[in-house]
């Protein structure tokens, strides 16, 4: 029924990458060599990727048949290298097979959840992340991860924001390229470099309602503007794959959009990487209502150019018969072919498919830990310090551990690293109790056994633990498996009875410091009110607990800054900083209570806001503070006016006037005061993360062009408007004094 003709629906050629650069270069001849080698099932074959996961065994004739490309989740080295002799020796062209695995922010040794880590607004800290999940991954024969995840994500009920760096596209592109470098290194035919996969092509963090896997309706400028910059910024950085993501976009599932995958990803991009499909998300294309059947699945996908198919058997079951029918075309198949083979010459397979066994492991190295815990330091975000409760000083003699999340190591990694092995973990118990070795009395009692725990059996214990103690470290937030895919939530409140615990604890008189162990943002405002401070740490991974006690006991000064925003109630989602002004931006609040009983209706004065929230979320985006303070001076500018070619420099002064020397994360944000279509009321445009010792002063600079100042605009151009723009440089997005400033003609 389908035939080539409609992937041209959009108007775009669809076989525009099929002379992609014969013999350009000697990679591209051997993969023309070898295609011109192979049949169509062994064309096929290399299209299909299948789970190992015990089944492993069961494949070797089809890996000798040449009718698997890739297996993903097999962890044995012993059997990866046998399947790779087979590959390799038995079968008839002896193409290796690559070898994949989910490692998302650590294979054993885990770092903090990719939130956590966008938290630390430091792109070392993402690629050394990235670097040490390489190393320790490839050791098994691990080639292929899927990450990073640049989805962008205004909506925290979704359990994957998690995986996600948050909600601000160029923050995002500068983390999710920094974890593109680390999984792949200097260059990927390393044999410890493993190709990293942009995902998922696109717009998946749209997902209506927060609800995993649902339906986006996304005008193109809109994706163009927000949710493809960091696809883009990938490719730019050589991200060896992309993915396609579960949710269709205005109607269409993004493993069937010629949209996506070919205009945009080929035609416009030129990419010549490997895009595969999400698990099942071929096949999940029947379910959507936009395929009958897996053989019109197939075919919708393989005309799309998803080259390779994620256990879905509809290429393996039915290309070959959609070819034969002329409904796919087999230039189509050579062409995924190549992109597949390509990846494989680009990681060195062909040259080295084995893995050493027996060599030194590659896990938990000293310097991989000590890496984690600074990523883990630096991706904690100090929300509030009355009276400089933290750091804890010489005068507290006692503190009460207490919460579920204070000893429970399978919990502080997060979601999605199925490898991590909780017995490596060291959790903040622990490292407190040795931080305090005789010098300090540790009273630890959890109150709570997980963080859903309803049972208030156990609070009295722990409010009698504190009233021994000179303060209170209150260790609340979510299980791992709160967050992450499909673990979406309606109400994101903490589970379970903590907050009873912490009123009960608030009625001792002592001093509470909050520490948050989430995979998302929760609504906390009255945790937040109660606490005397108030650490979010996100999941922070193997190392959390001697990274957060270093932060406690002043070892450590926290540097991170939110990178999404805190609401105050779920029913203010989606929130962000990058908000358009409407036509009558908040003031004059009244809220729900303060509005007389019988008050008359009236139309006069109404602003945008809720009744029962105002218009401020409880934290924004950027926000975080230090055990120090800093003092922004004036942003000064290079000129009044740019025009388009001109650079102009934006400097600050920034004076760490407290008494801890400490890293600052300064933002610098826009806006374009009018524009042919209205624009956010901020747009972060760079930052940097800067150490400045106590007493001094550093000053700052960024600069700026006009093509930082360019928008889609109604004519699906990226442009710069001639007009007056704002400029802050600023600790956050709702902070500082602004300058102006003009793009002139
Ligand atoms: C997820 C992907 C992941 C894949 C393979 C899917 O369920 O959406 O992000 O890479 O599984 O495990």
């Amino acid at each position: 029924m389908n035939t080539l003709k409609k992937a041209t629906v959009y108007g775009l050629t669809v076989f525009s990458l099929l002379a992609c650069k014969p013999g350009q270069d000697s990679t591209e001849q051997k993969i023309d060599a070898l295609l011109s080698k192979m049949t169509l099932k062994e064309k096929i074959g290399q299209m299909n990727q299948l789970t190992g996961l015990g089944l492993a065994e069961d494949m070797q004739g089809a890996i000798r048949n040449g009718e698997i490309g890739s297996i993903l989740n097999e962890l044995d080295l012993a059997t990866t290298n046998k399947l790779q002799h087979i590959a390799v020796e038995e079968s008839r062209l002896g193409i290796p097979l690559i070898f994949a695995r989910d490692v998302i922010h650590g294979f054993k040794t885990i770092f903090p959840i990719p939130l956590g880590q966008a938290a630390s607004w430091n792109p070392q800290v993402a690629e050394n992340g990235a670097r040490v999940a390489a190393l320790e991954a490839s050791s098994v024969g691990i080639r292929w991860t899927f990450a990073p995840m640049i989805d962008i994500s205004r909506d925290p009920r979704w359990g994957r924001i998690a995986e996600s760096c948050g909600e601000d596209p160029y923050l995002t592109s500068i983390m999710g390229n920094a974890m593109i470098k680390g999984f792949q290194g200097d260059t990927l035919s390393s044999p410890t470099s493993i190709a990293a996969c942009a995902k998922h092509f696109a717009a998946y963090g749209a997902s209506e309602s927060g609800k995993d896997y649902n339906t986006t309706w996304i005008p193109e400028l809109q994706l163009r503007e927000l949710y493809l910059p960091p696809f883009k910024a990938a490719v730019d950085a050589g991200a060896a794959t992309f993915m396609c993501s579960f949710n269709d976009i205005n109607g269409v599932p993004s493993s069937g959009s010629t949209f996506l995958n070919r205009q945009i990803l080929r035609d416009e991009w030129k990419y010549d990487g490997l895009l595969v499909s999400d698990w099942g998300s071929i096949q999940q294309m029947i379910p959507h209502g936009f395929c009958a059947d897996l053989k019109e699945a197939g075919e919708k996908a393989a005309i799309a150019g998803v080259d390779m198919d994620m256990m879905s058997y509809a290429y393996i079951n039915h290309l070959e018969e959609l070819i034969k029918e002329k409904k796919v075309d087999e230039k189509l198949i050579d062409e995924s072919v190549r992109n597949i083979l390509r990846l494989k010459f680009r990681l060195g397979l062909f040259d080295n498919p084995y893995i050493k066994e027996g060599a030194p492991s590659a896990f938990y190295l000293d310097s991989s830990l000590q890496q984690a815990k600074e990523a883990a330091i630096e991706s904690a975000v100090l929300l509030k310090n009355n009276l400089q409760t933290l750091p804890l000083n010489s005068s507290v003699k006692s503190v009460a551990v207490v919460g579920p999340l204070a000893d429970a190591p399978a919990d502080q990694v997060g979601t999605w690293c199925f490898d991590a092995e909780p017995e490596h973990c060291v959790t903040p118990l622990t490292a407190i109790q040795q931080e305090c070795e005789n010098k300090i009395r540790v009273i630890a009692e959890p109150g709570l056994t997980y963080s859903r725990d309803k049972s208030e059996a156990g609070i009295d214990k722990a409010v009698a633990a504190a009233r021994q103690a000179d303060v209170i470290l209150f260790f609340a937030g979510e299980e791992a498996v709160l967050s992450g895919e499909a673990r979406c939530r309606a109400d994101i409140s903490l589970p379970g009875k903590q907050t009873e615990m912490l009123r009960a604890l608030k009625a001792t008189g002592k001093p509470v410091v909050l520490v948050i162990m989430a995979g998302r943002p929760l609504t906390i405002p009255e945790e937040v009110d109660m606490a005397d401070a108030v650490l979010y740490t996100f999941h922070s991974g193997t190392m959390a607990g001697p990274a957060i006690s270093d932060l406690l006991f002043g070892k450590a000064v926290p540097s991170g800054k939110l990178p999404v925003t805190l609401p105050r109630i779920v029913g203010q989602v989606p929130i962000y900083y990058a908000h358009k002004n409407t036509g009558r931006p908040a003031s004059n609040i009244t809220l729900i209570d303060d509005i007389e009983v019988g008050a008359k209706q009236t139309s006069i004065g109404f602003t945008s806001y809720h009744l029962d929230a105002g218009d401020s979320p409880l934290f924004p985006f950027g926000y975080g503070l230090s055990y120090t303070t800093f003092t922004y001076g004036d942003c000064q500018l290079s000129a009044g006016d740019i025009k388009p070619g001109d650079v102009l420099t934006v400097a600050c002064d920034v004076t760490n006037s407290g008494s801890y020397d400490a890293q600052e994360v300064v933002q610098l944000y826009i806006r374009d005061k009018v524009g042919s279509l209205v624009r956010p009321v901020k747009e972060l445009k760079g930052f940097k993360k800067v150490m400045i010792k106590a007493g001094e002063t550093q000053k700052v600079e960024f600069t700026l062009t006009s093509d930082d100042l360019a928008y889609w605009n109604a004519d699906m151009q990226q442009r710069a408007e001639i007009g007056d723009f704002t400029v802050w440089i600023a600790p956050d997005s709702q902070s500082g004094v602004g300058a102006d400033f003009k793009l002139t003609n």
